[in-house]
């Protein structure tokens, strides 16, 4: 069976007023959603085509974000088939995230624009499609954020997840699910490496504790429905395309337009650290993932069998400096950073992260390649090209 079945086409059975808006004729003029009709149907069938044998089919939710926007492009080019979910929120600037959007429209990759909570779009794209496996990356991301706006953390992390597990169980057949947890669940562990045997029960912000409950969440879609779950603590990932809250990106912005940056460092005047990790690393770790995923042994919500349930750090093993982190910058950008250090607040940030990735590296073949200054060389040489001119240039952009 190809990834769009041959089910009896439901938009014109016997479904409820709410589905009203599904109607060929209305998805355009809706103002109330943003999907559905023959040609929307017809272009997630196409995407969702692997175009090589026995290749995967993959739902991956946050598409126009950064990881899964580099995430998608890896699988469609190796002949994967994918579609794409995202509702392009304004957390960060929603230009980024249309930009890499038209990026993977250009390579034929289809991105709808939804969220995770709508469980009618959910079921309606299960229904259409047989995805083998949901890379699942939506989420609230950022820590200090859930100061200004806890909900967005509730909606997105919690309500969110057990919406898309909710569909994924009820999918027939029932796709494996990988997704991104964080290093932040290791909240005030000191005990470097962090492991993934360590206790992880002292979260240091609302963002890992709704990333800690998503590893419990799944837990239980795993043991009651028989759901293959990999849950993914990344390390603090970086690159082009990125994410404009991050250090990183935002010094350079500043340092570009010579505006004081902020530095923090932890009591005692000990240098914040964090274990930077390249994002063609993580997107290999990722794919790894799912290619490694066993199956899940339900279907129709009815579990069949165990199925695996894994967790793995994926890391870079090498914490830096934020001092060194911004004298790499400096270099790069041929700058000097105007610095503001200060004791960093009680807000959630935890002072070092430092990835044991032994477990990836024997089950995944995960091995990282790239290290902070290369990386930051790319990234920079990114920002430059993009922020220069950027809807043109954006095809040379990536990998
Ligand atoms: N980048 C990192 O350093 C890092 C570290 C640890 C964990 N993570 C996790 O990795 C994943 C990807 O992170 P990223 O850096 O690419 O972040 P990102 O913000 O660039 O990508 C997430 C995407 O999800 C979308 N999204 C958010 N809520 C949604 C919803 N309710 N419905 C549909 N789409 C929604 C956003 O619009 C965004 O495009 C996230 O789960 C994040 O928490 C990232
Ligand atoms: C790293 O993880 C592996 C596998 O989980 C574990 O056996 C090993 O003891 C850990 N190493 C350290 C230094 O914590």
């Amino acid at each position: 069976m190809g990834p769009l079945s041959h089910r009896p086409n439901c938009l014109l059975s016997l479904r409820p007023i709410l589905r009203l808006h599904l109607l060929p004729f209305l998805s355009s003029s809706s103002s109330t959603a943003s999907w559905g009709g023959l040609h929307w149907e017809r272009q997630i069938g196409s995407s969702a085509t692997p175009r090589r044998n026995s290749g995967l089919s993959v739902l991956v939710t946050g598409a126009a974000g950064f990881v899964g926007s580099h995430c998608s492009l890896a699988l469609h080019k190796r002949g994967d088939g994918v579609v794409g979910l995202d509702n392009f929120n304004p957390y960060y600037d929603p230009s980024l995230k249309k930009a890499r959007s038209a990026l993977l429209s250009s390579h034929s990759i289809f991105v709808i624009d939804g969220d995770i909570n709508d469980a009618n779009l959910l079921s309606k794209l299960f229904d259409l499609v047989p995805f083998s496996h949901v890379l699942h990356l939506a989420a609230q991301a950022g820590v200090r954020y859930a100061i200004e706006n806890p909900s967005s953390y509730v909606h997105s992390n919690i309500a969110g997840l057990v919406s898309l597990l909710e569909a994924v169980k009820s999918a027939d057949p029932q796709p494996a699910v990988v997704w991104a947890s964080s290093s932040s669940v290791y909240g005030l562990n000191d005990k470097v490496p962090f492991s993934e045997s360590d206790q992880t029960d002292s979260p240091a912000s609302l963002y890992a504790a709704t990333k800690k409950a998503g590893e419990e969440i799944t837990h239980t879609y795993n043991h009651i429905y028989g759901l293959s779950i990999t849950g993914l603590r990344f390390f603090t990932v970086y690159g082009p395309w990125g994410r404009p809250d991050m250090a990183y990106f935002s010094f350079t912005k500043a340092i570009l337009a010579g505006k004081p940056i902020t530095i923090y460092h932890g009591r005692d005047r000990v240098d914040l650290a964090r274990d930077f990790t390249y994002i063609d690393d993580i997107v290999r770790g990722c794919l790894a993932s799912l290619d490694t995923a066993g199956k899940s042994t339900g279907s129709g919500g009815k579990k069949r069998g165990p199925a695996p349930y894994r967790i793995f750090n994926l890391g870079n093993t090498s914490p830096v400096t934020v001092p060194t982190l911004v004298s790499i910058l400096e270099r790069y950008l041929k700058a000097k950073a105007k610095k503001n250090v200060v004791e960093m607040p009680g807000n959630g940030d935890v002072p070092f992260t430092h990835a044991n990735i032994t477990l990836a590296m024997e089950e995944l073949g995960y091995k990282p390649t790239t290290n902070l200054e290369t990386g930051l060389k790319k990234f920079v040489k990114w920002y430059l090209a993009y922020y220069r001119n950027p809807p043109r240039q954006i095809k040379t952009h990536f990998g």
